[in-house]
Protein backbone atom coordinates (compact mmCIF):
# COMPACT_ATOMS: atom_id res chain seq x y z
CA UNK A 1 0.00 0.00 0.00
CA UNK A 2 1.35 3.34 -0.51
CA UNK A 3 0.31 7.01 0.73
CA UNK A 4 -0.22 9.94 -1.50
CA UNK A 5 0.71 13.52 -0.73
CA UNK A 6 -0.52 15.89 -3.16
CA UNK A 7 0.19 20.04 -3.54
CA UNK A 8 2.90 21.79 -4.95
CA UNK A 9 6.20 20.78 -4.74
CA UNK A 10 9.62 21.63 -4.75
CA UNK A 11 13.16 20.21 -4.16
CA UNK A 12 16.29 20.00 -5.52
CA UNK A 13 16.72 16.90 -7.69
CA UNK A 14 19.68 14.33 -7.97
CA UNK A 15 23.16 15.11 -6.53
CA UNK A 16 24.40 18.26 -8.07
CA UNK A 17 26.70 20.29 -6.33
CA UNK A 18 25.39 23.67 -5.38
CA UNK A 19 26.45 25.42 -8.67
CA UNK A 20 23.98 22.77 -10.18
CA UNK A 21 21.10 23.09 -7.76
CA UNK A 22 19.48 25.55 -10.67
CA UNK A 23 19.47 23.18 -13.43
CA UNK A 24 18.46 20.51 -10.50
CA UNK A 25 15.37 22.52 -9.04
CA UNK A 26 12.10 20.16 -9.59
CA UNK A 27 8.88 21.77 -9.55
CA UNK A 28 5.67 20.05 -9.92
CA UNK A 29 2.77 22.96 -9.32
CA UNK A 30 -0.15 19.61 -8.97
CA UNK A 31 2.51 17.36 -7.51
CA UNK A 32 2.36 14.12 -5.84
CA UNK A 33 4.53 12.76 -3.83
CA UNK A 34 4.42 9.04 -2.97
CA UNK A 35 5.86 6.86 -0.20
CA UNK A 36 5.47 3.27 0.67
CA UNK A 37 4.97 1.82 4.01
CA UNK A 38 9.23 2.05 5.10
CA UNK A 39 8.48 5.70 4.55
CA UNK A 40 10.44 5.72 1.38
CA UNK A 41 9.70 7.60 -1.99
CA UNK A 42 8.96 5.74 -4.92
CA UNK A 43 7.55 8.41 -6.89
CA UNK A 44 7.49 12.23 -7.45
CA UNK A 45 6.45 14.41 -10.25
CA UNK A 46 3.48 15.58 -12.05
CA UNK A 47 -0.11 13.79 -10.24
CA UNK A 48 -1.79 12.80 -13.11
CA UNK A 49 1.79 10.56 -14.04
CA UNK A 50 2.22 8.81 -10.90
CA UNK A 51 1.69 4.99 -10.93
CA UNK A 52 -1.16 3.80 -10.38
CA UNK A 53 -2.25 1.82 -6.90
CA UNK A 54 -5.89 0.93 -5.96
CA UNK A 55 -4.83 0.79 -2.55
CA UNK A 56 -3.69 4.01 -2.40
CA UNK A 57 -4.49 6.50 0.52
CA UNK A 58 -4.34 10.22 -0.74
CA UNK A 59 -3.65 13.44 1.67
CA UNK A 60 -4.71 16.15 -0.62
CA UNK A 61 -2.73 19.23 0.60
CA UNK A 62 -5.06 21.38 -1.12
CA UNK A 63 -2.25 24.36 -2.64
CA UNK A 64 -0.08 23.56 0.36
CA UNK A 65 3.86 23.61 -0.68
CA UNK A 66 5.67 20.56 0.00
CA UNK A 67 9.30 20.09 0.22
CA UNK A 68 12.31 18.25 1.42
CA UNK A 69 12.79 18.41 5.68
CA UNK A 70 15.13 21.05 6.34
CA UNK A 71 18.40 19.98 7.88
CA UNK A 72 20.09 22.16 10.66
CA UNK A 73 23.94 21.28 10.42
CA UNK A 74 24.87 23.60 13.74
CA UNK A 75 22.48 23.88 16.40
CA UNK A 76 23.30 24.21 20.25
CA UNK A 77 20.54 22.72 22.65
CA UNK A 78 21.96 23.30 25.78
CA UNK A 79 21.26 27.12 24.43
CA UNK A 80 17.10 27.01 23.56
CA UNK A 81 16.80 30.11 26.08
CA UNK A 82 19.81 32.02 25.69
CA UNK A 83 18.26 32.99 22.07
CA UNK A 84 18.89 36.66 22.28
CA UNK A 85 20.72 36.30 25.29
CA UNK A 86 22.53 40.29 25.61
CA UNK A 87 26.27 39.52 26.62
CA UNK A 88 27.65 43.11 25.42
CA UNK A 89 30.82 41.61 23.68
CA UNK A 90 31.83 39.30 20.79
CA UNK A 91 32.08 35.19 21.25
CA UNK A 92 34.50 35.39 24.03
CA UNK A 93 32.53 37.16 26.39
CA UNK A 94 28.92 36.43 25.48
CA UNK A 95 30.77 32.77 26.04
CA UNK A 96 31.80 33.90 29.63
CA UNK A 97 29.15 35.82 30.72
CA UNK A 98 26.05 34.10 29.21
CA UNK A 99 26.62 31.05 27.80
CA UNK A 100 28.85 28.97 29.91
CA UNK A 101 26.40 30.02 33.13
CA UNK A 102 23.12 28.99 31.24
CA UNK A 103 24.59 25.43 30.11
CA UNK A 104 25.68 25.24 33.69
CA UNK A 105 22.11 24.87 34.35
CA UNK A 106 21.76 21.72 32.93
CA UNK A 107 23.57 20.00 36.28
CA UNK A 108 19.87 19.79 37.36
CA UNK A 109 18.04 16.70 36.04
CA UNK A 110 14.89 18.19 36.32
CA UNK A 111 16.13 21.52 34.15
CA UNK A 112 17.91 19.19 31.47
CA UNK A 113 14.11 17.37 31.06
CA UNK A 114 12.62 20.49 30.43
CA UNK A 115 15.12 21.68 27.98
CA UNK A 116 15.41 18.97 26.20
CA UNK A 117 11.56 19.03 25.94
CA UNK A 118 11.01 22.20 24.85
CA UNK A 119 14.33 22.36 22.20
CA UNK A 120 12.29 18.90 20.67
CA UNK A 121 9.21 21.08 20.31
CA UNK A 122 10.94 24.11 18.46
CA UNK A 123 12.97 21.90 16.26
CA UNK A 124 9.32 20.49 14.89
CA UNK A 125 7.76 23.88 14.76
CA UNK A 126 10.56 24.93 12.73
CA UNK A 127 10.26 21.90 10.38
CA UNK A 128 13.99 20.45 10.83
CA UNK A 129 14.04 17.08 10.55
CA UNK A 130 17.83 16.28 10.39
CA UNK A 131 20.18 18.29 12.88
CA UNK A 132 23.54 18.31 13.96
CA UNK A 133 23.08 19.31 17.65
CA UNK A 134 25.83 20.50 19.67
CA UNK A 135 25.35 18.96 22.87
CA UNK A 136 25.49 19.56 26.81
CA UNK A 137 28.48 18.66 28.99
CA UNK A 138 26.39 16.42 31.04
CA UNK A 139 25.11 12.57 30.69
CA UNK A 140 21.88 13.19 31.69
CA UNK A 141 20.84 16.01 29.78
CA UNK A 142 22.03 13.51 26.56
CA UNK A 143 20.02 11.20 27.86
CA UNK A 144 17.39 13.41 27.57
CA UNK A 145 17.60 15.03 24.22
CA UNK A 146 18.56 11.51 22.41
CA UNK A 147 15.39 9.73 24.49
CA UNK A 148 13.45 13.47 23.48
CA UNK A 149 13.87 12.90 20.02
CA UNK A 150 13.86 9.19 19.64
CA UNK A 151 10.09 10.06 21.38
CA UNK A 152 9.09 12.37 18.61
CA UNK A 153 10.58 10.62 15.77
CA UNK A 154 13.33 13.08 14.38
CA UNK A 155 16.74 12.50 13.14
CA UNK A 156 19.59 13.72 15.58
CA UNK A 157 23.10 13.80 15.71
CA UNK A 158 24.52 14.49 19.03
CA UNK A 159 27.58 14.66 21.75
CA UNK A 160 28.27 15.54 24.74
CA UNK A 161 30.10 19.26 25.00
CA UNK A 162 33.94 18.43 26.12
CA UNK A 163 35.87 21.27 27.64
CA UNK A 164 38.77 20.38 29.98
CA UNK A 165 40.32 24.13 30.50
CA UNK A 166 38.06 27.27 30.69
CA UNK A 167 37.88 30.01 33.34
CA UNK A 168 35.58 30.55 36.51
CA UNK A 169 32.24 30.55 34.65
CA UNK A 170 33.19 27.19 32.89
CA UNK A 171 34.05 25.54 36.09
CA UNK A 172 30.58 23.39 36.09
CA UNK A 173 31.08 22.52 32.57
CA UNK A 174 34.73 21.22 32.88
CA UNK A 175 35.91 17.09 33.10
CA UNK A 176 39.06 15.86 33.77
CA UNK A 177 40.69 14.73 30.60
CA UNK A 178 39.99 11.03 31.69
CA UNK A 179 36.28 11.72 31.92
CA UNK A 180 36.25 13.70 28.46
CA UNK A 181 37.33 10.73 26.72
CA UNK A 182 35.51 7.71 29.02
CA UNK A 183 31.60 9.68 28.84
CA UNK A 184 32.26 10.22 25.11
CA UNK A 185 32.84 6.93 24.66
CA UNK A 186 30.02 6.02 27.16
CA UNK A 187 27.64 8.00 25.36
CA UNK A 188 28.55 6.24 21.78
CA UNK A 189 28.11 3.56 22.90
CA UNK A 190 24.97 4.59 24.38
CA UNK A 191 23.25 6.46 21.44
CA UNK A 192 25.04 5.68 18.61
CA UNK A 193 22.21 3.98 16.44
CA UNK A 194 20.18 2.71 19.90
CA UNK A 195 17.24 3.11 17.51
CA UNK A 196 17.70 0.63 14.99
CA UNK A 197 21.00 -1.39 16.14
CA UNK A 198 21.90 0.06 12.43
CA UNK A 199 24.46 2.92 11.68
CA UNK A 200 22.55 2.69 8.06
CA UNK A 201 19.28 2.67 9.48
CA UNK A 202 18.68 4.85 12.34
CA UNK A 203 17.91 8.26 13.32
CA UNK A 204 20.09 8.84 16.19
CA UNK A 205 23.53 8.78 16.01
CA UNK A 206 26.77 9.83 18.16
CA UNK A 207 29.15 12.61 17.98
CA UNK A 208 32.64 13.38 19.29
CA UNK A 209 32.25 17.34 19.75
CA UNK A 210 35.35 19.34 21.40
CA UNK A 211 33.91 22.98 22.29
CA UNK A 212 36.33 24.36 20.13
CA UNK A 213 40.38 24.34 20.55
CA UNK A 214 40.28 27.40 23.54
CA UNK A 215 38.18 24.49 25.45
CA UNK A 216 40.61 21.69 25.15
CA UNK A 217 43.97 20.81 25.60
CA UNK A 218 46.98 19.31 23.40
CA UNK A 219 46.01 15.70 25.99
CA UNK A 220 42.53 16.38 25.29
CA UNK A 221 42.82 16.30 21.47
CA UNK A 222 45.41 13.76 21.41
CA UNK A 223 43.02 11.38 23.17
CA UNK A 224 39.93 12.31 20.69
CA UNK A 225 42.16 11.69 17.78
CA UNK A 226 42.64 8.31 19.33
CA UNK A 227 38.92 7.54 20.12
CA UNK A 228 37.83 8.77 17.07
CA UNK A 229 40.11 6.33 15.33
CA UNK A 230 38.44 3.95 17.31
CA UNK A 231 34.87 4.52 16.31
CA UNK A 232 35.26 6.41 12.71
CA UNK A 233 34.20 2.76 10.81
CA UNK A 234 31.11 2.74 13.05
CA UNK A 235 30.01 5.82 11.60
CA UNK A 236 30.66 8.07 14.60
CA UNK A 237 30.83 11.95 13.84
CA UNK A 238 32.75 15.09 14.81
CA UNK A 239 31.79 18.27 15.33
CA UNK A 240 33.38 21.28 17.10
CA UNK A 241 33.62 25.25 15.81
CA UNK A 242 36.43 27.02 13.56
CA UNK A 243 37.65 30.36 12.36
CA UNK A 244 34.79 32.32 13.86
CA UNK A 245 36.11 35.29 15.79
CA UNK A 246 38.82 37.33 13.83
CA UNK A 247 38.92 40.54 16.74
CA UNK A 248 42.72 41.07 16.38
CA UNK A 249 44.53 40.39 19.36
CA UNK A 250 41.51 38.97 21.63
CA UNK A 251 39.54 37.20 19.60
CA UNK A 252 39.11 33.37 19.37
CA UNK A 253 41.60 33.37 16.31
CA UNK A 254 44.50 34.71 17.63
CA UNK A 255 44.19 33.24 20.70
CA UNK A 256 43.86 29.79 19.21
CA UNK A 257 46.82 30.28 17.07
CA UNK A 258 49.06 31.95 19.93
CA UNK A 259 47.46 29.21 22.53
CA UNK A 260 48.59 26.53 20.31
CA UNK A 261 51.44 28.01 18.56
CA UNK A 262 49.89 26.61 15.85
CA UNK A 263 50.07 27.75 11.60
CA UNK A 264 46.62 27.68 11.57
CA UNK A 265 43.64 27.03 13.41
CA UNK A 266 42.73 23.86 11.60
CA UNK A 267 45.70 22.62 12.34
CA UNK A 268 44.39 21.95 16.13
CA UNK A 269 41.74 19.47 14.61
CA UNK A 270 43.90 17.73 12.26
CA UNK A 271 46.29 16.01 14.82
CA UNK A 272 48.68 18.83 13.91
CA UNK A 273 48.10 20.83 17.65
CA UNK A 274 51.84 20.73 18.83
CA UNK A 275 54.16 24.15 18.70
CA UNK A 276 54.78 24.69 14.56
CA UNK A 277 51.73 22.64 14.02
CA UNK A 278 53.92 19.45 14.76
CA UNK A 279 52.22 16.36 14.80
CA UNK A 280 50.90 15.33 18.07
CA UNK A 281 47.80 12.78 17.48
CA UNK A 282 45.43 11.90 14.81
CA UNK A 283 43.53 13.89 12.93
CA UNK A 284 39.61 14.71 13.46
CA UNK A 285 38.42 15.72 9.82
CA UNK A 286 37.00 13.54 7.52
CA UNK A 287 33.70 13.32 5.65
CA UNK A 288 31.69 12.64 8.79
CA UNK A 289 33.16 16.11 10.44
CA UNK A 290 31.20 19.59 10.61
CA UNK A 291 32.84 22.37 11.03
CA UNK A 292 30.87 25.63 12.25
CA UNK A 293 30.84 28.99 10.89
CA UNK A 294 34.85 28.58 9.05
CA UNK A 295 34.27 31.98 8.37
CA UNK A 296 38.12 33.45 7.88
CA UNK A 297 39.86 30.11 6.50
CA UNK A 298 42.86 30.48 4.31
CA UNK A 299 43.32 29.16 0.97
CA UNK A 300 45.21 26.06 2.97
CA UNK A 301 42.47 25.21 5.55
CA UNK A 302 40.01 24.91 2.64
CA UNK A 303 41.92 22.58 0.27
CA UNK A 304 42.24 20.61 3.06
CA UNK A 305 38.91 20.59 4.23
CA UNK A 306 37.71 19.63 0.63
CA UNK A 307 40.68 17.15 0.33
CA UNK A 308 39.14 15.10 3.45
CA UNK A 309 35.48 15.60 2.64
CA UNK A 310 35.18 17.62 6.20
CA UNK A 311 31.80 20.30 5.73
CA UNK A 312 31.05 23.55 6.84
CA UNK A 313 27.99 24.43 8.78
CA UNK A 314 27.37 27.66 7.42
CA UNK A 315 25.54 30.65 10.39
CA UNK A 316 25.12 34.19 8.88
CA UNK A 317 22.44 34.94 11.29
CA UNK A 318 24.68 33.97 14.59
CA UNK A 319 27.87 35.59 12.65
CA UNK A 320 25.99 39.00 12.62
CA UNK A 321 24.84 38.04 16.05
CA UNK A 322 28.33 38.08 17.43
CA UNK A 323 29.90 40.56 14.95
CA UNK A 324 32.19 37.47 13.34
CA UNK A 325 32.09 39.10 10.05
CA UNK A 326 30.81 37.29 6.42
CA UNK A 327 31.84 33.87 5.45
CA UNK A 328 33.16 34.43 2.24
CA UNK A 329 30.80 32.31 -0.37
CA UNK A 330 31.89 32.55 -3.54
CA UNK A 331 35.46 31.55 -2.16
CA UNK A 332 34.72 29.23 -0.19
CA UNK A 333 32.11 27.42 -2.42
CA UNK A 334 34.53 27.33 -4.92
CA UNK A 335 36.65 25.54 -3.02
CA UNK A 336 35.21 22.45 -3.42
CA UNK A 337 33.45 22.36 0.53
CA UNK A 338 30.10 21.38 1.00
CA UNK A 339 28.87 24.26 2.48
CA UNK A 340 24.96 23.68 4.57
CA UNK A 341 22.92 25.65 6.70
CA UNK A 342 23.26 26.09 10.54
CA UNK A 343 21.04 28.10 13.18
CA UNK A 344 23.73 28.24 16.18
CA UNK A 345 20.89 28.52 18.56
CA UNK A 346 21.59 30.84 20.83
CA UNK A 347 23.98 32.71 19.00
CA UNK A 348 21.54 32.21 15.71
CA UNK A 349 18.15 34.22 16.97
CA UNK A 350 16.10 32.30 14.55
CA UNK A 351 15.33 28.09 14.76
CA UNK A 352 14.31 28.41 11.13
CA UNK A 353 16.61 27.32 8.40
CA UNK A 354 15.07 29.12 5.76
CA UNK A 355 15.73 32.30 8.14
CA UNK A 356 19.53 31.56 7.86
CA UNK A 357 19.20 31.33 4.01
CA UNK A 358 17.57 34.58 4.04
CA UNK A 359 20.18 35.55 5.70
CA UNK A 360 22.99 34.37 3.56
CA UNK A 361 21.22 35.70 0.60
CA UNK A 362 21.81 39.27 2.25
CA UNK A 363 24.60 38.80 3.59
CA UNK A 364 26.48 37.45 0.38
CA UNK A 365 24.59 39.75 -1.83
CA UNK A 366 26.68 42.53 -0.15
CA UNK A 367 30.24 41.02 0.27
CA UNK A 368 32.97 43.70 -1.18
CA UNK A 369 33.62 43.86 -5.33
CA UNK A 370 33.69 40.83 -7.13
CA UNK A 371 32.74 38.54 -3.90
CA UNK A 372 28.96 40.24 -4.24
CA UNK A 373 27.19 37.09 -5.29
CA UNK A 374 23.13 37.19 -5.33
CA UNK A 375 22.67 33.39 -4.55
CA UNK A 376 19.83 31.84 -6.62
CA UNK A 377 16.67 30.55 -5.06
CA UNK A 378 17.55 26.59 -5.62
CA UNK A 379 20.81 27.03 -4.30
CA UNK A 380 19.36 27.92 -0.97
CA UNK A 381 17.25 25.28 -0.90
CA UNK A 382 19.75 23.46 -2.20
CA UNK A 383 22.22 24.56 0.78
CA UNK A 384 18.96 24.30 3.70
CA UNK A 385 18.41 20.46 2.47
CA UNK A 386 20.30 18.34 -0.14
CA UNK A 387 23.66 19.74 0.84
CA UNK A 388 22.64 19.62 4.62
CA UNK A 389 22.16 15.53 3.78
CA UNK A 390 25.58 15.57 2.28
CA UNK A 391 27.33 17.57 5.33
CA UNK A 392 25.41 14.71 7.68
CA UNK A 393 26.96 12.57 5.25
CA UNK A 394 23.35 10.65 4.42
CA UNK A 395 22.71 12.42 1.29
CA UNK A 396 21.97 8.57 0.31
CA UNK A 397 18.68 8.64 2.39
CA UNK A 398 17.45 12.14 2.62
CA UNK A 399 17.43 15.36 1.23
CA UNK A 400 15.31 15.13 -1.48
CA UNK A 401 12.74 13.62 -3.11
CA UNK A 402 14.47 11.14 -4.93
CA UNK A 403 12.55 7.64 -5.45
CA UNK A 404 14.52 5.44 -2.42
CA UNK A 405 15.15 7.71 -0.21
CA UNK A 406 13.72 7.94 3.24
CA UNK A 407 10.89 10.59 2.77
CA UNK A 408 11.38 14.02 5.10
CA UNK A 409 8.93 16.67 4.42
CA UNK A 410 6.71 19.74 5.32
CA UNK A 411 4.00 20.59 4.65
CA UNK A 412 3.67 24.07 4.21
CA UNK A 413 0.32 26.24 4.24
CA UNK A 414 0.60 29.73 3.57
CA UNK A 415 -3.05 30.60 4.53
CA UNK A 416 -1.25 30.06 8.22
CA UNK A 417 1.00 33.21 7.73
CA UNK A 418 -0.84 36.19 6.49
CA UNK A 419 2.59 37.83 4.89
CA UNK A 420 3.27 34.92 3.16
CA UNK A 421 0.22 33.88 1.96
CA UNK A 422 0.08 37.61 0.56
CA UNK A 423 3.21 37.63 -1.76
CA UNK A 424 2.55 34.45 -2.98
CA UNK A 425 -0.67 35.52 -4.25
CA UNK A 426 0.28 38.92 -5.32
CA UNK A 427 3.85 39.17 -5.83
CA UNK A 428 4.81 39.90 -9.61
CA UNK A 429 5.80 36.66 -11.41
CA UNK A 430 7.50 36.73 -14.51
CA UNK A 431 5.58 35.11 -18.12
CA UNK A 432 8.23 32.61 -18.77
CA UNK A 433 7.76 30.02 -16.33
CA UNK A 434 11.64 28.84 -15.52
CA UNK A 435 11.85 32.61 -13.81
CA UNK A 436 8.30 32.48 -12.35
CA UNK A 437 9.64 29.04 -10.36
CA UNK A 438 12.62 30.74 -8.96
CA UNK A 439 10.22 33.75 -7.90
CA UNK A 440 8.01 31.47 -6.28
CA UNK A 441 10.56 29.34 -4.54
CA UNK A 442 12.40 32.70 -3.62
CA UNK A 443 9.05 34.22 -1.95
CA UNK A 444 8.08 31.17 -0.31
CA UNK A 445 11.73 30.46 1.45
CA UNK A 446 12.22 34.68 2.19
CA UNK A 447 8.39 34.60 3.09
CA UNK A 448 8.19 30.88 5.78
CA UNK A 449 7.60 31.56 9.41
CA UNK A 450 6.73 28.46 11.85
CA UNK A 451 3.44 29.12 12.12
CA UNK A 452 3.19 27.95 8.07
CA UNK A 453 5.26 24.56 8.79
CA UNK A 454 1.12 22.59 9.39
CA UNK A 455 3.12 19.11 9.33
CA UNK A 456 6.44 17.84 9.21
CA UNK A 457 6.88 14.11 8.32
CA UNK A 458 10.11 12.01 8.61
CA UNK A 459 10.66 8.70 6.82
CA UNK A 460 7.25 9.47 6.02
CA UNK A 461 5.78 9.14 9.33
CA UNK A 462 4.13 12.51 10.76
CA UNK A 463 5.73 13.93 13.79
CA UNK A 464 4.23 15.83 16.56
CA UNK A 465 4.92 16.49 19.83
N1 LIG B 1 32.56 28.66 20.11
C1 LIG B 1 32.68 27.90 21.23
N2 LIG B 1 31.49 27.73 21.82
C2 LIG B 1 30.59 28.39 21.07
C3 LIG B 1 29.18 28.57 21.17
O1 LIG B 1 28.52 28.10 22.08
N3 LIG B 1 28.60 29.32 20.19
C4 LIG B 1 29.32 29.85 19.17
N4 LIG B 1 28.66 30.57 18.25
N5 LIG B 1 30.64 29.71 19.06
C5 LIG B 1 31.26 28.97 20.00
ZN1 LIG C 1 27.97 27.27 17.68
Amino acid sequence: MSTTHLGQIFHVAGSPTVFGADDALAWFPDGALVVDDAGTVIYCGPRDARPADDAEVVHDHGAAFLIPGFVDTHIHFPQTYSVDAYGGGQLLEWLDSCIFPAESRLADPAFAEQIASDFTVRRIAAGTTAAMVFGSAFGHAQDALFAETRRVGLRLISGRGIQTVGGPSAQALLTSERDAVDLTAAEIDRWHAADTGSVDTALLHAAIVPRFSLSVTTDTLAALGELYDDVRDRGVYVHTHLNENNRPGTGEIDMVKRSFEVDSYLDTYDGKFLPGSRIGGKSLLGPRTVMAHAVHCTDAELTRMAATGTSIAHCPVSQLFLGSGTMPWRRTVEAGVTVAAGTDVGAGDEWLISRVLSDAFKVHLSEPGDASVAIHPAEMLFTGTLAGARALDMESRFGNFDAGKEADFLVIRPERWAPLEAILAQGVRADDDRTARDQTLFALLMGLREPAIAEVYVRGARVTV
